[in-house]
Parts: C-alpha cells; sequence; structure tokens
C-alpha cells in the first residue's frame, strides 16, 4: 500500500539529513571533529571564541582576530532594552528555557532586516546574537528570581563576564577558565535534535532567529540539553555516595531512564566531552578541598557500566561542574543554549547558502481508503 520507497527508522536513527561542513562525530577514531580540527585537542589549547572565530569565519583566529571578535561581541551585550522589558513581564514561575525561547524570539523583531538572508547579514547576526545572549541568559534569570538586574563588564573577556553577570561575583582564574572551557564543548555537536530543529525551519526560508527560537524549544526537554539540570537534581537528592548510588539503583529498579547517560550516537562509549569536563571537575573539587561530589559521580559512573552497560555524555560531568561554579541549576540549559548558539547560527547559515526544504514522507499506519 506503500508509495514511499525508504526505509523508516524511528527517530531518524542514522539517516543522513544534510551535509555539511561544519562538524562531524567520527565513531571509528574516537573523534568529534570541528571543520576538521578535533574538538578535544582544541578544548585543551583553544577557548571558546577561538570556536566562534572558526565556525563563523572558517578559520582558527590570530589573536588579533579573536580580540576582534570580543569587540565585536562586547559591542552587543547591551541589546534592545525592549528586550528586558518583555522578560519583566513574563509570571515569575517561568521555566528560564522558556524566558529564553521569548528573548530570541523577541530580538528578531529588533533586527530591521529581518528578510536579509545574505550571509554577511547572517554573520552580523550572529554575533549580535552570540553577544546578547550572556545578557539575555543571566539577566532573565535574575529577573524571574527578583534579583537586581546585572550590567556587562566590559573589562572582562566574554565567559569571565558571562559567569560574573550569572553569579554576581568576579570569578577566579580556573572557574573563568573551567567555564569558557565547558562552553567550548558545547558549542557544536553535529545534527543533535535541536541543531535539526533549526536546519529545519531555516529550510522554509525562515529567518535565524525563528531557527534559534524553535532550538531553544528543542533544546530544553531532558532527552537532550534538560539533562544537565536533571543530573544535579539526581545529585542533590542523592545528597552523598551511597544516598546516590541507592537512588540509582531504585530509578533502574522501577525501568526509569538515568539522565546523563547513553547517547543516541556514542551508544555504549563514553562521551568524549563528558571526560574533559570530569577532569575540570577534578580540578574544582582539589581547589575547594572537597571530594564528595566527584566521588558520588565517579560512583554513578561505574554502577551505570556494570548494571547498563551505560556511560556518561557531556551533562553528566557538565552539571556538577556548574554547581561547583555555585551557578544555579536553572541556568544550566540556558548556558548550553548561549554555547550552541554559534553552532545553531553555522548551520543556519550553512543551510540558507545551499537550500532544500525538508519535506520528508510518513510511513502510514492508518485506515485504508473509507467510502463515506
Ligand atoms: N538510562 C537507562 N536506560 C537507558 C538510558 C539511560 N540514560 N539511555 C538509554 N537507555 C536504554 C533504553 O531504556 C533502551 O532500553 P530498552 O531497549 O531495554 O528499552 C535502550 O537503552 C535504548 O534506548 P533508546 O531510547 O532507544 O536510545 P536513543 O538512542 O533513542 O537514546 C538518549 C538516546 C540520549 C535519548 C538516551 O540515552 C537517554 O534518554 N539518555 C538520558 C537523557 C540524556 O542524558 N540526554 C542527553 C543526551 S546528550
Amino acid at each position: 500500500m506503500t508509495n514511499v520507497q525508504t526505509e523508516y527508522r524511528p527517530g531518524l536513527d542514522g539517516v543522513i539529513a544534510a551535509e555539511t561542513v561544519l562538524s562531524f562525530l567520527d565513531t571509528v577514531e574516537g573523534r568529534i571533529l570541528i571543520k576538521g580540527y578535533d574538538l578535544i585537542e582544541l578544548s585543551k589549547e583553544k577557548g571558546y571564541l577561538d570556536i566562534v572565530h572558526l565556525m563563523i569565519e572558517d578559520s582558527l583566529p590570530t589573536d588579533e582576530q579573536r580580540k576582534a571578535v570580543e569587540e565585536r561581541l562586547k559591542e552587543n551585550y547591551a541589546g534592545p532594552k525592549e528586550v528586558i522589558d518583555v522578560l519583566k513581564l513574563l509570571p515569575k514561575d517561568t521555566d528560564p528555557m522558556d524566558a529564553l525561547r521569548t528573548g530570541v524570539s523577541v530580538l528578531g523583531s529588533f533586527d530591521g532586516a529581518l528578510d536579509d538572508r545574505s550571509p554577511e547579514t547572517n554573520k552580523d547576526r550572529a554575533y549580535r546574537l552570540l553577544g546578547q545572549m550572556p545578557t539575555i541568559v543571566a539577566n532573565s534569570y535574575r529577573i524571574l528570581n527578583d534579583l537586581e538586574v546585572i550590567d556587562p563588564d566590559e573589562s572582562l573577556p566574554y565567559s569571565d563576564n558571562f559567569l560574573y553577570m550569572i553569579t554576581g561575583e568576579r570569578p577566579s582564574e580556573l572557574e573563568a577558565d573551567i567555564f569558557d572551557n565547558s562552553l567550548l564543548l558545547y558549542s557544536e555537536h553535529e545534527m543533535p535534535n535541536s541543531t535539526f530543529t533549526a536546519r529545519v525551519i531555516a529550510s522554509t526560508n525562515s529567518d535565524m532567529y525563528g531557527a534559534l527560537t524553535g532550538g531553544v524549544a528543542s533544546l530544553k526537554g531532558n532527552l537532550h540539553g534538560g539533562a544537565n539540570e536533571a543530573v544535579m537534581h539526581l545529585l542533590v537528592e542523592g545528597k552523598d555516595v551511597d544516598g546516590f548510588v541507592n537512588l540509582l539503583k531504585e530509578k533502574l529498579a522501577n525501568r526509569e531512564r538515568i539522565m546523563g547517560f547513553g547517547h543516541r550516537v556514542y551508544m555504549k562509549k563514553i562521551d568524549p566531552r563528558a571526560v574533559q569536563m570530569k577532569e575540570a571537575l577534578y580540578e574544582l573539587c582539589e581547589a575547594k578541598g572537597d571530594f564528595e561530589l566527584y566521588e558520588m559521580c565517579v560512583a554513578g559512573e561505574e554502577l551505570m557500566a556494570e548494571e547498563k552497560g551505560l556511560f556518561p555524555n557531556l551533562d553528566y560531568y557538565a552539571a556538577p561542574v556548574y554547581w561547583m561554579l555555585n551557578i544555579p541549576i536553572e541556568m544550566y540549559t540556558p548556558i548550553f543554549f548561549s554555547s550552541r548558539t554559534v553552532g545553531l547560527a553555522a548551520h543556519v547559515l550553512e543551510q540558507h547558502a545551499n537550500n532544500r526544504l525538508f519535506r520528508p514522507r510518513v510511513k502510514y499506519n492508518g485506515e485504508a481508503y473509507r467510502e463515506l
């Protein structure tokens, strides 16, 4: 009865949805390639702004070019005042991801050249969004929690300022470096649900803000970006090593999913990004002289390997790292989105540059033709 020739793959598992030069999860070599560079090697030598230049301008920057990127982002820190006014109108129990979705959407109304999808204008937009993201993420949380709105501190590097706007405290060098590293690791990751969502929206010739607004909604879910917050709630509930292990055992016995484990592409291997964040967690615990959180995470990792043959993804170790950086739990997923803005913007640019409308078919399981 079918007139659709292709095999149905639930969740589009393994389906090639787009051609890209941006990134690739090479599971054979165990590498995350970003424009040909290994993300883990980049994370050891480079910073988030290097990735921004790499993704948008196609090359790693010289010192001067990195400075120019930073200046361009700083010029855009403030953004339209009306965005903050709109955020103030939201009910106080709004989820910060929903506030972010609204913020990104409202930004579109102040673009002034929304119909211009040329690469140069789209690049401009990407820089504007990247500049405004820390302000929206930090201040939407502050507004929802009746805290004072914080002005960006332009004397600080990009990631230091972002962390400062979140916590209200100037970060130490170690804290700022680890936060910057987490942004780099979250920046781009081939074709997760949010990237697919953004490309699908962009493929109708819709604009970058629309594509990213859809991306926020996608990333909110706990099977995707929302997992980092869910992991931290589990760790808080577990309280200590025994409590956490028992909690995970209980959930496994109830056939519940444990957030922070498993990945569609890595499947039964550890996410290489998680290894980096595990080391960062160790460093933060060492600096504090308290290894309990690290030990809890390692115990959970060992249990999941034994019981389920499942390994941590980035969210499993990013969550306790953010906890150690004194970041409120509800901000973990908005921060992930803020970092991923560069990846999503680059995918929208790529989609617009070589577009074919996404319009798949279905495997129809309904009634055959019925006469009225
Ligand atoms: N905890 C417990 N079991 C898990 C699991 C987890 N975190 N992840 C996968 N599984 C199990 C499933 O229950 C399923 O078992 P079954 O075949 O006995 O039903 C099997 O592994 C395959 O799961 P499936 O949902 O089909 O795989 P997927 O490729 O669609 O899932 C994820 C990928 C990421 C959605 C999944 O691993 C998950 O839900 N992880 C937790 C959420 C998370 O951390 N998300 C962030 C991803 S970066």
